[in-house]
């Protein structure tokens, strides 16, 4: 089934971030990434297209782009769209790695696929812009998944196994001035986001945040979540976008 972003988009979240997009993005066919749903890939939710929109802003012509955990390749094609110069996209999944490159035709965009974990799939190169959706559901243990079905969402019992990784090694991969561009819940704590990005030289920023409702993940594991005070008072979440930028 073929999807257009950010239409697709169904929880009343997604809705609000999906109608701000489209406002902004009105009559831009750029804005329009077209996806092919493939059975075991992520498909793409309201926080791909709040990284997507983040993305735009941050004016990446000509920039040389990784999109981690890439999924359907949703953002790599928006990285393509915005104007990268080269884009790469890294997912463990050889599913999602099929789907990216099909995508990418799709649209017309030139991506480079990477089947591997993280950044270990990208050896020494660097980048200016490196974006991520990563699993950041908080799940019952530690282990992560190998089940394709969970693999796109369970990130350990904090929500943070794989975001934790990307925090720490990105600054290896980051040319002077470049930046990461990372999405996840505030349930899995965006004080620790922002003091890990710190932590590794480089200057922490939310740059958008849209609260909401728990999505339906979040709230089939909410008592989980209430027992671990990884909730607030209210079962809401807010979804965030944070910058880690190199100096230079
Ligand atoms: C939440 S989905 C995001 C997909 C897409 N970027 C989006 O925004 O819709 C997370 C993706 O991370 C991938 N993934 C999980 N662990 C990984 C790892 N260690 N290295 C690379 N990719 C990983 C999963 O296969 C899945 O496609």
């Amino acid at each position: 089934m073929l999807e257009q972003g950010p239409q697709d988009v169904r929880s009343r979240r997604g809705e609000v971030a999906a109608l701000a997009f489209r406002r902004r993005h009105r009559g831009n066919p750029a804005g329009v990434v077209r996806i092919l749903r493939v059975p075991g890939v992520h498909r793409p939710r309201s926080d791909a297209w709040l990284l997507a929109d983040a993305l735009r802003r941050e004016r990446i012509e000509g920039a040389a782009v990784a999109d981690l955990c890439t999924g359907s390749g949703v953002l790599a094609i928006a990285a393509a769209r915005a104007g990268a110069k080269s884009v790469v996209a890294v997912d463990v999944s050889l599913r999602a790695i099929l789907a990216t490159a099909i995508n990418a035709r799709l649209n017309g965009c030139p991506v480079q696929t990477r089947h591997g974990d993280l950044f270990g799939a990208l050896g020494d190169d660097r980048f200016d812009a490196i974006t991520c959706n990563p699993p950041y559901v908080p799940a019952l243990t530690d282990d992560l998944p190998r089940h394709r079905s969970t693999t796109a969402l369970d990130g350990g019992r904090d929500g943070r196994a794989i975001l934790d990784r990307v925090c720490r090694e990105a600054p290896a991969h980051l040319r002077p001035g470049g930046a990461l561009l990372l999405v996840h819940s505030s349930v899995c704590g965006v004080r620790e986001t922002c003091e890990l990005l710190r932590r590794g030289g480089l200057e922490d920023e939310v740059l958008l945040s849209v609260r909401g409702p728990l999505g339906p993940v979040l709230a089939a594991r909410a008592q989980m979540m209430r027992q671990r005070e990884l909730l607030g008072r209210a079962d809401e979440e807010e979804l965030v976008v944070i910058r880690g930028r190199a100096a230079g």
